[in-house]
């Protein structure tokens, strides 16, 4: 069976002493679980700890994530982190268009997409992140909005597609507590596969994960479903033990 991925978004949380603490309880947990052939697991940790989860994570099978990226290289851009600023930290994921950035910070999907490529260009792998709002949902248009945030990325990368992961999240169902239900989520992974068949022979390979108030109580059921391959988690990524207790049920 595909081997899932279970990635920690801990979004804008986070201090050195909870994240050792955090780290060390992960470490100690995986010990405990099956050695191999596990599910991957990574963390996405804020830019200014990067260089320390590095290094709690080095001798783990926890991989490193970055939150985002810039679509530029180098240059004049304040406060941005180029990919190859966090290839230098060991980063092996990026999230990119997670609906947070897409609705406070304006990235369209056009700038998500430069991004991911960005992020190919220095060998580090984009989590494309799409998903609809509740007005989105609810006016009958999921299918065609996650359609169009995948299509932009899809088109942008040409036939690196294979080298994504993709992350469907429902903007309605991030930190609310209201996840989707394991249909709700496969029925969109499903068109989300379908897209990803038009560009690519080896679509299967591609991870798709779902985020959205993912839990220990509800990871295994979504886990379930054919075309979810892992999970994204916000909340719950915070917590050792409940973040565990996803990874044991991805393995
Ligand atoms: P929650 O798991 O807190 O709902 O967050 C999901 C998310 O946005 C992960 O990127």
């Amino acid at each position: 069976m595909k081997k899932k991925l279970i990635v920690g978004n801990w979004k804008m949380n986070g201090s050195l002493a909870a994240n050792e603490a955090l780290v060390a309880a992960l470490k100690q947990g995986l010990a405990a679980q099956a050695a191999d052939g596990g599910c991957g697991v990574a963390v996405a940790v804020p830019a200014p700890y990067l260089a320390q989860v590095q290094a709690l994570v080095a001798d783990s099978r926890i991989a490193l994530a970055s939150q985002d990226v810039s679509q530029h290289a180098a240059g004049a851009y304040t406060g941005e982190t180029s990919a190859q600023m966090l290839r230098d930290f060991g980063v092996r994921y990026t999230l990119v268009g997670h609906s947070e950035r897409r609705q406070y910070h304006g990235e369209t999907d056009a700038v998500v997409a430069a991004k991911a490529q960005a992020a190919l260009a220095a060998g580090i792998t984009p989590i494309v992140c799409v998903g609809e709002t509740l007005q989105e949902r609810e006016a009958g248009e999921t299918q065609a909005v996650v359609k169009r945030q995948l299509a932009a990325v899809v088109h942008a990368v040409g036939h690196c597609v294979t080298e994504l992961v993709v992350a469907y999240e429902p903007v309605w169902a991030i930190g609310t507590g209201r996840t989707a239900s394991p249909e709700q989520a496969q029925e969109v992974h499903a068109v989300l596969r379908a897209q990803l068949a038009a560009a690519t022979t080896q679509a299967e390979g591609i991870a798709l994960l779902y985020g959205g108030s993912m839990n220990a109580a509800n990871a295994a059921q979504l886990l379930a479903q054919p075309d979810i391959d892992g999970g994204l988690v916000g909340g719950a990524a915070l917590k050792a033990a409940d973040f565990l207790q996803i990874i044991a049920a991805a393995n």
